[in-house]
């Protein structure tokens, strides 16, 4: 079956949680699975360089969470990832864990390749970063051979949600962000089912 991983990188269980499950409900209609992973209060300490991972192809060195969550990327087809913005940018929990997954090209269940992924950045202020969120995690999805899914026309690059800095209760006011939310579920979901022969 063809799973989408959902992965919010807020510390809180707030708005960002919130919209990435909501964004995997709507990705379940087209008949996939989901997994939903919260990286609030996991240990994903930051790659240190030490190049343990090129050398010896055979992941990384460093005994965390990492872990089994990078086994769970490995396996699913898709995923959606959710940040706050944080200072114009995504959480530094997501930027350490996509550099954590520098090994995953050496990995037995190799990768990426045919893998789908669409971003939702959630801040506190209208035009507060959001874009430039969703820029970074798309570029994270790059760097790891996956294949960027954005919205449908008019939502561009994917789910875009205001708080009004009231956490869920916030996002659970901005329809149309969360209409972006759900768009972009409906689009990795199609997108990840079509490609998924390819893998
Ligand atoms: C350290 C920090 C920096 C933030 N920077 C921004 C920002 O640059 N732009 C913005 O719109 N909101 C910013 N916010 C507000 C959060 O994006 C907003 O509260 C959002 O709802 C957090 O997601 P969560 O509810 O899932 O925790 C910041 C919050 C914190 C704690």
């Amino acid at each position: 079956m063809t799973k989408i991983l959902g992965i919010s990188a807020s510390p809180r269980n707030e708005a960002t949680d919130f919209v990435v499950k909501r964004a995997l409900e709507k990705a379940q209609e087209f008949g996939v699975e989901t997994e939903y992973i919260s990286l609030r209060g996991k240990k994903i300490k930051n790659c240190n360089h030490c190049d343990y991972c090129m050398k010896n192809k055979t992941g990384c060195i460093i005994n965390d969470d990492m872990k089994w969550i990078t086994e769970k990327f490995l396996e699913a087809d898709g995923y959606i990832i959710g940040s706050p913005v944080y200072t114009y940018n995504p959480t530094p929990e997501i930027i350490s864990f996509f550099n954590r997954l520098r090994p995953m090209r050496f990995l037995p269940k190799i990768g990426s390749k045919f893998k789908v992924g669409g971003a939702i950045s959630v801040g506190g202020t209208r035009n507060g970063g959001q874009e430039m969120t969703i820029n970074c995690l798309i570029n994270c999805f790059l760097a790891r051979e996956i294949m960027v899914i954005g919205g449908s026309m008019g939502n561009y690059s994917g789910g875009k949600v205001w708080t009004d800095n009231q956490g869920k209760i916030g996002a659970e006011h901005d329809e149309l962000g969360l209409l972006s939310v759900t768009d972009l579920g409906q689009r990795v979901a199609e997108a990840a089912l079509l490609l998924r022969d390819k893998r």
